[in-house]
């Protein structure tokens, strides 16, 4: 018999996601529903997944054991935040007021706000207030079942800054029970100090940031915002050339806003996933599709910033690329952190079914941000992330639109939200 200190039992319908990753085309919308479905950990570690009767037949608890009642739920893998820009300082309410009366966020852009305002206030905020603010938000994320999410640094723009930002999170790591995965974005936008001499902060980049940030072992991934405000394709290959050299795995913000080629370039430099993809060609299609690099959509950008214009999830599921879901979540473009909303976003704007969202936000998202050894589905010796949602069937994550269903939340096999509440983990 297996022996379990945590067992969830009774699930209404218990949603796996089990199985080889990534998952592309008609593999996405197998999720692996159970009813009366039933989990068990055993030092946070999933031991088992599956019906009453094989829990009955292979399962022991162990004296002591928690058995939480999960009747009337539907139970999920911890939702995977694959792309948040999440360790800034301020706000952009006024910008977003400009942007209600009619100015396009590469307006303000041009005009030095967007991302300059936030590299403003994130430089004046202390290592302290940056850490706070990056855990009152992992709270919310925790809140509607964000139980991983990547974040970026990319708001201070120079060594000082991007550390300052990257030590945030690794001390958040530390501190909350979501887990952090930390990217360095120092080549989010040309500092300001280097306007016009922008082929210096590629040196400075390639010859200083990247090098000591691989040092001190900060970041997992370098990501690179290529579009034509920001990094040239030319820019974005030599970064990305000099960020492996360094150890780091590489992301790259590809054809956001303008058709460049950088999901080519994503998927020709062996980059762990190309993220937006709103403006993607045919060709950077069928490139990401015929390997792994993942796509990573962020339907909360066409939403936020009011755009007809939305990346092509259908044609990229259908065409095989290993789609995942997030939510960009940053001051200027996406202020959203819900992944129960970017579920639905998925749905509603860019025309996935329910089970392909669900997989987007779990399973696929896991893997675009290589963890898919240890979260991201319901199975053993992955981590006992589990979310209870009352909701009568997965279908219904979508369809009670703009709801959070997250009502119980075990992180690591430890109860941390109760009936919609934070909890001390127990
Ligand atoms: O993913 N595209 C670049 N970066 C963010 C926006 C950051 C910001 O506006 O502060 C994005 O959309
Ligand atoms: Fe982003």
């Amino acid at each position: 018999m297996i022996s379990a200190d945590l067992v969830v039992a009774g699930c209404r319908e218990l949603v796996t996601c089990a199985g080889a990753l990534p998952k592309r085309g008609p593999e996405m919308r197998r999720i692996g529903a159970v009813e009366n479905g039933w989990v068990a950990s055993s030092g946070g570690t999933i031991v088992f997944a599956g019906t009453e009767e094989e829990f009955q037949a292979g399962v022991a608890p162990a004296p002591g054991a928690v058995t939480i009642d999960a009747r009337g739920f539907v139970a999920l893998p911890g939702f995977v935040d694959a792309h948040t820009h999440l360790p800034f300082a301020g706000d952009r309410a006024r910008e977003f007021g400009l942007r209600i009366q009619g100015w396009t966020y590469q307006q303000l852009a041009e005009r030095g706000m967007g991302i300059q305002t936030t590299v403003k206030a994130t430089r004046a905020a202390s290592l302290d207030d940056i850490l706070a603010l990056t855990l009152k938000r992992l709270d919310r994320m925790l809140l509607t079942g964000t139980t991983t999410a990547e974040a970026k640094s990319g708001y201070g723009l120079n060594l000082e800054d991007e550390l300052k930002q990257l030590e945030a999170l690794r001390q958040a790591d530390i501190l909350h029970p979501v887990d952090v995965v930390p990217t360095f974005m120092g080549a989010h936008d040309i500092a300001p100090e280097y306007r016009d001499r922008r082929g210096e902060y590629v040196r400075l980049l390639v010859e200083t940031l990247i090098p000591e940030v691989g040092r001190r072992g900060l970041a997992e991934f370098f990501d690179v915002f290529c579009e034509p405000s920001a990094f040239s394709l030319e820019e974005t290959r030599t970064l990305a050339a000099a960020a492996k050299a360094a150890g780091f795995k590489i992301k790259v913000h590809a054809d956001e806003f303008v058709s460049l080629g950088g999901a080519e370039l994503a998927a020709e430099a062996g980059a762990v996933s190309a993220e937006h993809l709103i403006a993607v060609s045919e060709e950077g299609i069928s490139r990401l599709a015929a390997g792994d690099t993942a796509a990573i959509l962020l339907p909360g950008v066409s939403f936020f910033l009011m755009m007809d214009k939305r990346a092509p999830a259908r044609r990229l599921v259908d065409a095989g690329a290993a789609v995942a879901l997030a939510s960009d979540f940053n001051p200027g473009s996406s202020h959203i952190c819900s992944m129960p909303f970017v579920l639905q976003l998925g749905v509603f704007t860019l025309g996935l079914t329910v089970e392909e969202a669900i997989c987007a936000c779990t399973a696929n998202a896991a893997f675009a941000i290589r963890r898919h050894g240890a979260v991201g589905s319901l199975e053993p010796g992955k981590k006992m992330d589990l979310l209870l949602c009352d909701v009568p069937g997965h279908v219904s994550l979508a369809y009670e639109a703009g709801r959070n269903p997250v009502r119980t939340v075990i992180k690591n096999g430890k109860v941390v939200v109760e009936d919609g509440r934070r909890v001390a983990a127990r």
